[in-house]
């Protein structure tokens, strides 16, 4: 009988071991989770907080805006903790392409080329590009960047490194831009726009809500016509995430139907 105890008490020591290694049990806490962001419980947001009302830093030093709050609306649907992670805007989609952030927003125009790095959500809000000059200055309009014979003028255009607007100005006389020796690259919006106040260009092309917001926040300065069509900005997911993309797309519309994404619009922009 005391024989058969030990063995008894051997056998079991050899199990509990064997199961610690093959994590045996419903709950380990480590069995492979159906989790539909990098990090489960976690929505890791990619975006350049540098583009009121979208994103931008607040007083307090959090972030807020449009695209801030909306991200937080979709994780409190999804039932997941956001984390925003600020970067170049032009780094955003290689991170999502990348499995480093699930989603990148960040007033981010839908693309052909950027489509083919990432899937967009259904769109959430439009813009255009439009042209910011000092008060008073000479351009009037997109056509006063030319001569009469059709040349671009001795004149150099701020933008945001690998936006839109960057891509669409810096294209060749041929392709609507004025071409890339006429235009300087900045790291963000605000960064082109303070570029513009120092005379160190003589304009700034970028989206139109995030000029009116410049515009409004420093002297001397303002907007002139939209240029080039109408963008619709969406949320960036990878790829090869598919769930995560139907459940942003299922959070957005019922907010929509809610009509909280229209509240959220209306606190950031009164049109
Ligand atoms: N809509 C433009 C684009 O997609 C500019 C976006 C810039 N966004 C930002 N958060 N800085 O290229």
């Amino acid at each position: 009988m005391k024989k058969f105890t030990k063995v008894l008490a051997i056998l079991m020591v050899i199990t509990m071991t064997a199961c610690l290694f093959a994590s045996c049990g419903a709950n380990t806490g480590k069995e492979k989770s159906d989790s539909i962001t990098i990090t489960e419980g976690k929505l890791v947001m990619a975006t350049n907080a540098s583009f009121p009302p979208y994103e931008f830093v607040g007083d307090d030093g959090e972030f807020a805006g449009i695209d801030v709050e909306i991200a937080g609306l979709i994780a409190e649907k999804l039932g997941l903790e956001l984390e925003i992670v600020d970067t170049e805007f032009g780094s955003i989609i290689g991170g999502v392409q990348g499995g480093k952030y699930d989603i990148g927003m960040a007033g981010m125009t839908v693309t052909e080329e950027r489509k083919k790095s990432v899937n967009f959500s259904d769109s959430y809000a439009t813009g255009v590009q439009a042209i910011i000059v000092p008060e008073g200055s000479d351009i009037t309009s997109f056509d006063d960047f030319f001569n009469e014979d059709g040349s671009v003028k001795d004149i150099k255009i701020g933008v945001q490194q690998d936006t839109t607007g960057d891509i669409y100005v810096s294209d060749t006389v041929e392709n609507g831009g004025v071409g890339a020796d006429h235009v300087i690259q900045y790291k963000t919006g605000n960064d082109a726009v303070q570029a513009l106040v120092a005379g160190k260009v003589n304009a700034v092309i970028i989206d139109n809500e995030p000029a009116k917001s410049y515009v409004a926040s420093n002297e001397g300065l303002t907007i002139l016509d939209a240029v080039y069509t109408e963008e619709h900005y969406a949320i960036a997911v990878n790829l090869d995430n598919a769930a995560l993309l139907e459940a942003i797309n299922n959070a957005l519309a019922e907010l929509t139907q809610e009509g909280k994404i229209a509240e959220v619009v209306g606190k950031y922009i009164s049109d």
